[in-house]
């Protein structure tokens, strides 16, 4: 098989690269280990900066978003029962929307199938071949037969665990990386929100997250060691221990019922450099990683798409490799300035183990200040929906 673009990771990145490439006329083929109903199983990023919802109505997937994702003007954050608003809209004249990952892979794959897209599930052992050179080639199994797909370029949109990033040379590549010693447990419940907005919690007990899918669906996460287990968990232990770190005022009115979905993630800082090795592109998780409390990851996998997919469409279309000579670069500097807020944020949020009575005073006086200045909510403010492209 042939095509001019082998996209390897059918995850948010992979689909969205696909779908602007196609309708620009460029042919892809997307190479996705697991199978559709795996992907749209896993319940993951919640919050879309304007610049992600720019990119998915662009990519002719902004419908339904615009129909059933919730706008959010502001968020809060807390400090035991102290309240920072951060009012987004008024400090940014901006705002975010509350729309699940899921759903937004969900319209990239009607989309794609809509267009005729060719994306292959269950593919293994796939290696990427002669990336340095003119004529780079992906091999692959299907169903117990090695196949060939001959390309013009490669994107890696394979997430931290794909073959992309090691496919280039240890030698051609530096890592950084920051891990964090505690988890996310989160919990996806159909009981209404705790609260209109989403609050980030700081407490003696922790921190936790009360977000949400929808008006009668919330997603709550709180912090937990990186040794505990889901099965450590009832349901009731993480009711009681989610309360005890919000606002007693939310925590007091807060709906609790059966989880129907929950599960642990570790927290990491990660960014391997540079994004490009030959005619192979790396792309959202494949390349860097950041822990969630800045709600950054998928958004900055969206902004290095938007990078990428006009340089190919330059590079395919005109010859002109410009864009795609400066892809890394640009998408680099973003990079690392949601990497700055996103570990900012989680250490101003997070009880680090072992940690001494200085660190938790950091804590506090960090939000007290951001309930005193304007301008300290506005830096905030200004990151949380996101730095230009
Ligand atoms: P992935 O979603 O990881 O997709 C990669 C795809 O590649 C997968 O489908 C995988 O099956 C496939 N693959 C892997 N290896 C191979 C292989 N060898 N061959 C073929 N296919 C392969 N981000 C936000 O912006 N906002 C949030 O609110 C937010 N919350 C989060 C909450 C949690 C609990 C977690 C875990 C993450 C959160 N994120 C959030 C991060 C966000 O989910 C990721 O950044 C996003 O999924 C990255 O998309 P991706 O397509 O680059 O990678
Ligand atoms: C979510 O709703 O899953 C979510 C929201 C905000 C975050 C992280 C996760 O920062």
């Amino acid at each position: 098989m042939k095509t001019e673009v082998a996209i390897i990771g059918g995850g948010p990145s992979g689909l969205l690269l696909s779908q602007l490439l196609n309708q620009a006329g460029v042919a892809t083929v997307v190479l996705e280990r697991a199978t559709r109903d795996h992907v749209l199983s896993r319940i993951r990023a919640g919050v879309l900066e304007a610049g992600t919802v720019e990119m998915l109505r662009e990519a002719g997937v902004g419908d339904r978003m615009a129909r059933e994702g919730i706008p959010h003007e502001g968020c809060y954050l807390t400090d035991d029962d102290l309240m920072v608003h951060i009012d987004f809209k008024e400090l940014t004249g901006s705002s975010v929307m509350v729309y699940g990952q899921t759903e937004v892979t969900a319209d990239l794959y009607n989309a794609q199938d809509a267009l005729g897209a060719t994306i292959i599930h269950g593919v293994e052992e796939v290696v990427i071949h002669d990336a340095d050179t003119d004529a780079p080639y992906v091999e692959y199994s299907l169903d117990g037969a090695r196949k060939r797909l001959d390309c013009t370029y490669v994107a890696g949109c394979d997430g931290f665990h794909g073959v992309s990033r090691k496919t280039i040379p240890e030698a051609k590549r530096r890592e950084f990386e920051r891990v964090y010693p505690f988890g996310w447990l989160g919990i996806l419940s159909r009981t209404k929100p705790a609260h209109e907005e989403l609050i980030y919690a700081n407490s003696s007990n922790g921190f936790a997250l009360a977000s949400m899918r929808s008006e009668t669906l919330s997603r709550y996460y709180v912090q937990v060691p990186l040794t505990d287990k889901v099965e450590d968990w009832s349901d009731e232990r993480f009711w009681t221990t989610l309360k005890s770190c919000l606002p007693s005022e939310v925590a007091e009115k807060i709906e609790t019922g059966p989880s129907i979905e929950k599960s642990i993630a570790p927290l990491r800082s990660f960014v391997s450099e540079p994004l490009r090795w030959g005619r192979l592109f790396l792309v959202g998780d494949a390349a860097h990683i950041v822990p969630p409390t800045g709600a950054k990851g998928l958004n900055l996998a969206v902004s290095d798409v938007h990078y990428l997919y006009q340089a190919l469409i330059d590079a395919l279309k005109k010859g002109d490799t410009t864009g795609i000579d400066a892809y890394s670069e640009r998408a680099l500097l973003r990079i690392w300035k949601a990497m700055r807020f996103s570990w900012q944020m989680t250490t101003m949020l997070h009880q680090f183990d072992g940690e001494d009575s200085f660190a938790a005073q950091m804590r506090k006086a960090t939000l007290r200040h951001l309930s005193q200045s304007e301008t300290a909510r506005r830096d905030l403010a200004e990151n949380y929906i996101g730095l230009p492209f």
